[in-house]
């Protein structure tokens, strides 16, 4: 029996942390070595172009998180690992989509409602700074996602709606064309752990209290210093359910280490003792992977090759479907 496709894509601005790490890059690439999906992960670069307008940034940022995929040990035969705009099938089927999908779909999108909010509450215009990529990002996500027939699509929750809204696309195209698209599905994984940053706060990008994943040791000890903790001092019991150094500590160590922690707050560790036991435990595990990802990250050679091996990939099974859906619409040669 084929395997199931998996699709998910990773927006090209910014720098991987610890909580993507743990939230979504180590179980997908653990996932993808147990081999059981036929796993598509792609840079979403296009995407990127919505939320920045600078270029360093969104070059930089891919090339980052590229690198820190492969550091990590991303199996790119089994998988198929490429950058959005490197399949620019995508866009074309983008715009198809477009001429299907309701306007009235698009006002509902949370990203777009939550930008025009803003606005209002600020007096602006209610389109002040909105972009049509901005409006018609769930556009371009549906186009990446029914490409490749994908059934599961693993995201967060602040994407369910992307997904349900690629679904509804899918339903109009196959209702108006004949059946075309697979209907995906979101995965929400509950069993992955959703980090707090360093003022306690869910760790994000948006937020600035990340720990990148890659720093050098000097300023990942820097950054677990900084981990928000409270007043108590050496000796005083700490409660590990209120604790951000616990719970990344949780999210790296094995079930003893956890309960060995466990009990040492109980016994009343200090902060600074907590800290560096966390920055060890973390460094130890990093350390292999990031040596690799600083000599991938300044090898352009290797990562393009990485690349452009996905690409071929992707665009031998996107070139099906748009030939389909061209076909569909009734975009055909005259002979
Ligand atoms: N929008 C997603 C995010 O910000 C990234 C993304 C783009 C994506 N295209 C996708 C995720 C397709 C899953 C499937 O997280």
């Amino acid at each position: 029996m084929a395997k199931q496709r998996v699709l998910t894509g990773i927006t090209t601005t910014g720098t991987p942390h610890l909580g993507n790490y743990v939230g979504a890059i180590r179980p997908a690439i653990a996932e993808s070595q147990r081999g059981e999906f036929d796993a598509f992960f792609f840079l979403a670069d296009y995407h990127a172009l919505i939320k920045s307008h600078d270029p360093a940034m969104v070059h930089q940022s891919s090339r980052e998180i590229a690198a820190t995929w492969l550091a990590l040990g991303l199996d790119t035969d089994t998988t198929t690992f490429y950058r959005q705009s490197d399949v620019p099938e995508i866009t074309e089927l983008s715009w198809i989509l477009t001429c299907v999908c309701a306007k009235g779909l698009m006002n509902r999108s949370h990203a777009y409602k939550a930008a025009v909010q803003a606005n209002e509450q600020s007096g602006e215009d209610p389109d002040f700074g909105v972009t049509m990529g901005l409006f018609s990002y769930p556009i371009l996500m549906a186009a990446d996602i029914l490409m490749f027939n994908a059934k599961k699509v693993p995201v967060g929750r602040d994407q369910i709606q992307h997904i349900e809204m690629a679904r509804d696309m899918a339903q109009r195209f196959n209702h108006l064309y004949g059946d075309t698209f697979v209907l995906p599905e979101a995965v929400i994984a509950d069993d992955v752990a959703v980090l707090s940053g360093l003022d306690g706060r869910k760790m994000s990008k948006s937020y600035g209290n990340t720990i990148p994943l890659f720093l050098p040791e000097k300023k990942l000890q820097k950054h677990i210093n900084k981990i928000k903790t409270n007043l108590l001092e050496p000796g005083e019991a700490k409660d590990p359910a209120d604790s951000t150094v616990f719970e990344i500590w949780q999210a790296f160590a094995t079930p003893e280490q956890t309960a060995e922690m466990r009990q040492k707050f109980a016994d009343g560790i200090a902060w600074g003792q907590a800290k560096k036991d966390l920055f060890e435990l973390i460094n130890s595990q990093l350390a292999p992977a990031r040596e690799r990802y600083e000599a991938i990250l300044n090898d352009g050679e290797y990562l393009e090759s990485e690349l452009k091996k996905g690409a071929e990939k992707a665009r031998a099974q996107a070139a099906i479907m748009l030939a389909k859906v061209r076909k569909a619409v009734g975009l055909a040669a005259f002979k």
